[in-house]
């Protein structure tokens, strides 16, 4: 493990701090390890996942339009990434505003140094005359740093329904805090996952191959690894539910039985009841009303909307007042 000791020390606070609360929680922020990153990868490829494949087309068939709209009365911009990704939907606008001589700048932040040369290394192929200036940072002080140091047009991106994992305060917090680095005049182009039949959004989060239910335990797996717990994993199971009334989507790890788990970084042990739940995610999603409310509440408003033709899914593009 790479993992510096403060983010170690970090790590077991919050999960001993989870583990202790009642119910009992685990934040969906440590999914992504390696493995969870990779078992990411293939949540984006099944079937019953929509969510990509949605934001994809809209990108595809809607470029032009959302190029006119970045572009307003401006001749260029710094293109802004919160996460960096492998890119593959980013690519798509990168392409196609090089194509049109756009002179911009793309600039990925993320915490990840090696995620970044690897996402550099590779536009660097595919893109050539795309220039690239990765920020490896919180998203907060790379924003900051952006906000001192370049005048120009900034447009942020903030894909993939990545805010449904914030739960509304702390959304529009987040959100705030966006702004907050952005003068007025520049934009966020951020993605939400529409509310639709309660059913394609269980499946979404329930597949078939289980690739969400190994997601969702390799949380488990990581407190084995760099806690040294002794989580037995088949021990355990995974259950999303979907609230249709409220768009909230949450994800369990549930206790088939009732089960003590030694954590050996915290030498402490912890119980688990028959059935007893963890809650671990949140996947909000929304209804218009909530976007235009979510987007006027930190301080933006709504420029346009872009919706996939299925109506699945919307990239919002807000301009900061
Ligand atoms: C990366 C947060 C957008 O909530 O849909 C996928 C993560 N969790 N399957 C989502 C996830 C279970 C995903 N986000």
């Amino acid at each position: 493990m790479s993992e510096t000791k403060e983010a170690l020390n970090a790590f077991a606070i919050d999960i001993k701090s989870g583990l202790q609360s009642s119910p009992k929680t685990l934040p969906s922020m440590y999914f992504y390890d390696e493995t969870g990153d990779a078992l990411f990868q293939k949540i984006m490829d099944l079937d019953e996942y929509y969510l990509t494949r949605a934001e994809f087309e809209i990108f595809v068939r809607q470029k032009e339009e959302i190029l006119k709209a970045f572009l307003g009365e401006d001749e260029g911009f710094r293109l802004v990434e919160l996460g960096a990704g492998d890119g593959t939907k980013t690519k798509v606008l990168l392409a196609h505003f090089l194509n049109e001589g756009v002179p911009f700048t793309y600039s990925p932040i993320d915490i990840s140094g090696s995620v970044l040369e690897q996402l550099k290394d590779d536009l660097k192929g595919e893109l050539p005359s795309l220039k690239v200036e990765p920020i490896v940072g919180e998203y907060f002080s790379a924003l900051e740093a952006l906000a001192a140091n370049d005048t120009s047009k900034e447009v942020v991106l903030f894909l993939g329904s990545n805010i449904g994992n914030f739960d509304r305060a702390a959304g529009v917090d987040f959100l705030t805090h966006v702004g907050e680095n952005l003068s007025s005049g520049d934009m966020l182009l951020i993605g939400f996952d529409l509310m639709k039949n309660p059913q394609k959004i269980l499946c979404a989060y329930n597949d078939k191959e289980g690739v969400t239910k190994a997601f969702n335990l390799n949380l488990l797996t990581r407190i084995n690894n760099d806690l040294g717990a002794d989580f037995n994993i088949d021990d355990f199971d995974h259950f999303p539910t979907y609230d249709p009334l409220t768009g909230e989507t949450k994800s369990h790890i549930v206790s088939k039985k009732a089960q003590t788990v030694y954590i050996e970084a915290l030498d402490e042990s912890f119980s688990f009841d028959a059935w007893e739940a963890i809650h671990t995610e949140v996947s909000q999603k929304y209804s218009r009303k909530m976007i235009e409310a979510y987007a006027s509440e930190a301080g933006f408003e709504i420029v346009q909307n872009f919706v996939d033709s299925n109506q699945y899914f919307v990239d919002s593009l807000w301009r900061k007042v």
